[in-house]
């Protein structure tokens, strides 16, 4: 399977997740429903922080890129794991914060941070603000000195790379909307700028180049552009820049024809490709930050749906539509992603049967995934599995067509379950309408 908290019940027919019977959680929390598995979680916020430790020294954290997944229960595992965060709305700093996590550790990030935003941020003493751009520099400026104090920043840079992933989701490159780039000169200005406000306090350079990334040495290169440009203003300007942050982007399996990425000997590649660039620079090595979102939560989340009709137009093509949609998992009308769908109840069954599985809201584009192999006798009341769907599905659902958003339900400890994030009521769906 492809992932290995993925396993079978032991006559064959049931899927389990993390250990877990996935028909049964079905029935006990309805669907759809969110799954995630902590101790996934856990496990890999575990191996990016022991590879930093190991390759780049205790001072070089990863931030967990709550984008990918946000809400109160994941920002009280990155404390207990000792993970930073990037944050990138007063949303996900508001909730960081109610979760209690300490956000001196927090880099925010946005291309256009309100001015109320840049108060609330410097209010709830968020540590790092990851400036975009000048005007940005400017309004952090002057917040900064209304409060009579130094924020500490890094600027984004775009590098010039171009990641090879989905065209909305690849950000690195010159033309991006993200960041300041290098090659047209801006960066140096602005870097300038930076070090001559006096309410700023430029600890580096931030990069981030897509994500989904499975290209071999996109990081390698991206480092290397970032530590020629530290390089280039310590003689340009006297400035060595003491920390850079890499950005996320690390691919992970959604079918079994992806590659497995090991975070170890990834994280230990940009490491030498960093250390060799900074011996023939001749800078020091900076405390270097990378942003893993989807890489921490992606394999550890699952959606669980119930089938209800099933459409054979002979000739055409098969559908087998569910009881959720675009609005909890947008990833397949937004991109076209690919994904694994399992029919849970008849895992022993042969898929001889192919069929789009499609969602239950009044939209053509509402699909789940198209060409999926079924077993033939799925009928209404089956459970279908969407895998590794933890990154970018509850952090992007939507009410459309005023669906209430499904529970997340935690599981750990192969047999422990419990409501992380409750599912919306109709009575939520209208508590803002006047
Ligand atoms: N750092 C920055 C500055 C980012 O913009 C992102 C993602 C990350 C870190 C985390 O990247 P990750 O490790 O998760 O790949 N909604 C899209 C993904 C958008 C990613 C946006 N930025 C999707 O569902 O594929």
């Amino acid at each position: 399977m492809i992932c290995d908290n993925l396993t079978l019940s032991e006559d064959g027919k049931h899927l389990l997740f993390a250990g877990q019977d996935t028909v049964e959680l079905a029935e006990k929390y309805g669907t759809p429903v969110y799954l995630l598995d902590e101790d996934k979680i856990r496990e890999k916020c575990r191996k990016y922080k022991s590879a930093f430790k190991k390759y780049f020294g205790s001072e070089s954290v990863p931030l967990y890129a709550s984008k990918a997944n946000s809400f109160k229960g994941i920002y009280k595992i990155m404390a207990e794991e000792g993970m930073g965060i990037d944050v990138v709305s007063a949303g996900e700093i508001y909730t960081a914060f109610m979760a209690g996590y300490d956000l001196s550790r927090a880099y925010f990030h946005s291309n256009n941070k309100t001015d109320a935003d840049i108060t609330y941020a410097m209010e709830k003493g968020v540590g790092y603000f990851v400036c975009d751009n000048e005007e940005e520099l400017h309004a952090i400026q002057n917040e900064a000195k209304k409060r009579n104090m130094k924020q500490k920043i890094l600027l984004r840079l775009t590098p010039g790379i171009d990641p090879h992933t989905f065209e909305a989701i690849s950000t690195g490159k010159v033309d991006s909307k993200f960041g300041t780039p290098i090659e047209t000169g801006q960066a140096k200005d602005i870097t300038e700028k930076a070090l001559s406000l006096s309410n700023i306090d430029l600890k580096g350079f931030h990069c981030h180049v897509g994500s989904q990334v499975f290209a071999e040495d996109v990081f390698e290169r991206g480092a290397r552009v970032m530590l020629e440009f530290i390089a280039q203003m310590k003689e340009d300007l006297g400035y060595e820049a003491c920390e850079l942050d890499l950005g996320g982007g690390y691919g992970v399996r959604y079918t079994d024809g992806d590659p497995y990425l090991d975070i170890d000997k990834k994280v230990s590649e940009v490491a030498k490709a960093a250390k060799d660039a900074c011996k023939e620079l001749g800078i020091n090595l900076p405390v270097i930050h990378m942003e893993p979102g989807r890489s921490i939560v992606a394999d550890a989340g699952m959606v669980l749906y119930t089938v209800g009709s099933i459409k054979r137009i002979p000739g055409y093509k098969n559908y087998v539509s569910v009881d959720g949609g675009m609005s909890d998992s947008p990833r397949y009308a937004l991109y076209k992603a690919s994904y694994t769908c399992l029919a849970a109840n008849k895992m022993d069954e042969n898929c001889d049967f192919t069929a789009s599985v499609v969602g239950r809201l009044c939209e053509s584009g509402d699909i789940i995934q198209e060409k999926v192999n079924l077993p033939s006798s799925i009928q209404r009341g089956d459970i279908i599995a969407l895998c590794t769907a933890g990154a970018y599905h509850y952090s992007m659902s939507s009410n459309y067509n005023r669906l209430p958003k499904p529970a997340t339900i935690m599981l750990r400890n192969g047999n422990e379950n419990y409501v992380a994030i409750k599912g919306e009521t109709l009575e939520d769906i209208i508590r803002n309408d006047l």
